[in-house]
């Protein structure tokens, strides 16, 4: 399909969809469009929240990519690095899988145009990053990695032509008949899912919606981070795993700003300190590896350097200095329009909500519980990160499993070509204020509530505090399938972290702070969900 037949997509008015897509993709973040490029010449449709790529925690990215490219370093070592990170939980098959084929999908990105930075020899130049043994990072203008490998995958699939993208459209519900997928429900953006949803029928469905990060308070993720693709997938009977943990990032920039900019890991591994307010390094007495600890000690320790009212801050000035300009352009940047001058003082730092390590269950193939439904990126639980995720493995774990589901979708397809139709929508449906206003507040009182209670360490108590105000929320915010389902990813998280009786890596309970030997994995159903909101 040509891009005629795309802008018409976008400005139709009319609500009819009959066309029996061979893959649909919910999501248009970097697991988003990697799948699509990979799938070509399958015929295929992206659906975005906003214009293509916008709003998507890959476009927000600073790290870059961890891929075991450099001298000495091996897959192998990479894949230590992942397990020994990720607090006892991580699938070390999975691990080894997608260590080994990093090296490929880096290749494949540099086919599609992303200018990685290279050295005067032409070699791939690689940071440091916590927890890592060596450098591994690959890398755009120092912290510019997802603008600059989503600006150039948007290019490419927007060349592509078996690749049809419907704009400003979101998915709030799957449909499911007998065992398998029928489709997404879609609505316009500005109706919230309020109101009557159309299907879009298809057999194949990739939820490729991002995290969950916006859940909570404070995060480093846009507002599409509302964790919807769990509920969704958890309705029509999906397995969910690990949702208690959620990575929070020790230092986004603490300027009371929503979402909160992060001030990337990479700075730490160029040399950057973290210090109260009195200017002592706090993380030198904690562990050996100081400032580059796991991300779960390190968040902790800065939450309880302020909480403790001593202050954290991120020490550039007399580490990296005027190099900051041209490495860490988009820190910089970020810091100026808080009203930080990070050349000339430290960065005050705060935890926020980064990552969520569980999700919808998927194998080695990306496949759900659900025939028909494949999870990639953040939304999938994988077995990659266990409870604790390993810097710039993230990224990595999108375009590994982009690709292997891009495969195991073209050994089922029918050869049979479709015929493309035009797709409309109502454009002018939209929430009514009212609804809306009362949604906004609710919404950010689920988001101060979590923070609060479900977020850096939780007790029992508050975890049981949480629990009742999810079960007293008022009726009416129901009307909006986009509040339902962040309630519903919102009690897999709280039921994730009530029923773990332990600390292990990012969850944390100050009741119950020792590791229990036995310790698995979590998996949980809806019924599960509802069974722990029934009780007393
Ligand atoms: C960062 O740049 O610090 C974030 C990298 C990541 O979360 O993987």
């Amino acid at each position: 399909m040509g891009q005629k037949s795309r802008n018409k997509t976008k400005q139709s008015a009319t609500s009819s969809y009959d066309f029996q897509h061979e893959v649909i993709i919910v999501g248009a973040g970097l697991a988003g469009l990697f799948t699509a490029l990979k799938l070509s010449p399958l015929p295929t449709t992206i659906i975005a929240a906003k214009s293509l790529g916008s709003g998507t925690s890959s476009h927000w990215a600073q790290g870059g990519i961890a891929a075991a490219i450099g001298e000495g370093d091996k897959p192998e070592t990479h894949a230590t690095d992942t397990i020994n990170v990720g607090a006892g939980l991580v699938d070390e098959n999975i691990a080894h899988l997608v260590t080994k084929e990093a090296n490929d999908r880096i290749e494949d990105l540099l086919k599609y145009g992303v200018p990685f930075d290279k050295d005067l020899e032409g070699k791939l130049q690689l940071s440091k990053e916590a927890a890592h043994s060596t450098r591994r990072i690959v890398r755009v203008e120092g912290d510019r990695a997802g603008a600059a490998i989503m600006a150039a995958l948007i290019e490419t699939v927007k060349n592509t032509p078996s690749i049809r993208i419907i704009e400003q459209v979101e998915v709030h519900k799957l449909a499911k008949k007998d065992r398998s997928i029928e489709g997404v429900y879609i609505w316009p953006s500005a109706a919230k899912g309020t109101g009557e949803g159309t299907i879009l029928k298809g057999k194949k469905v990739i939820l490729a919606t991002g995290g969950c990060g916006y859940l909570f308070s404070k995060t480093t993720n846009p507002n599409m981070a509302r964790g919807e693709g769990i509920a969704m997938a958890a309705q029509i009977g999906a397995v969910i795993s690990d949702p208690e943990f959620i990575q929070f990032h020790p230092t986004a920039i603490d300027a009371e700003l929503d979402p909160a900019p992060l001030a990337t890991e990479a700075l730490r591994g160029e040399g950057a300190h973290l210090v109260n307010k009195k200017g002592e390094r706090f993380m030198v007495d904690i562990h050996e590896s100081a400032e580059l600890a796991p991300r779960d000690i390190v968040a902790r320790a800065v939450d309880r350097e302020l909480k403790s009212g001593r202050g954290a801050y991120l020490d550039c000035v007399n580490t990296i200095g005027r190099a900051m300009k041209d490495h860490f352009p988009t820190v910089v940047k970020k810091c100026k329009e808080a009203g930080i001058d990070p050349l000339k003082e430290p960065i005050p730092i705060a935890p926020a909500a980064h990552f969520q390590m569980g999700g919808i269950v998927t194998d080695a193939n990306g496949r759900s519980t659900i025939d028909g439904l494949w999870a990639c990126g953040e939304v999938a639980s994988t077995g990659l990160h266990g409870g604790n995720r390993l810097a710039s493995n993230s990224l990595l774990e999108a375009v590994v499993f982009a690709n292997r589901i891009a495969a195991d979708i073209h050994n089922q397809a029918s050869r049979r070509p479709q015929e493309a139709t035009s797709i409309n929508i109502d454009n002018e449906q939209t929430i009514s204020p009212k609804l809306d206003e009362k949604l906004n507040k609710s919404i950010k009182a689920i988001r101060e509530m979590m923070f609060q209670n479900v977020g850096v360490e939780r007790d029992k108590k508050g975890l049981e505090e949480a629990k009742k105000f999810l079960k007293d929320l008022e009726p009416e915010i129901l009307e909006s399938e986009k509040a339902k389902n962040m309630c519903l990813t919102a009690k897999f998280i709280l039921t994730g972290a009530i029923n773990r009786l332990e600390s292990r890596g990012s969850h944390y309970r100050t009741d119950k702070t020792e590791k229990i030997k036995t310790a698995k994995r979590t998996y949980l159903k809806l019924d599960d969900i509802e069974n722990e909101f029934n009780k007393s």
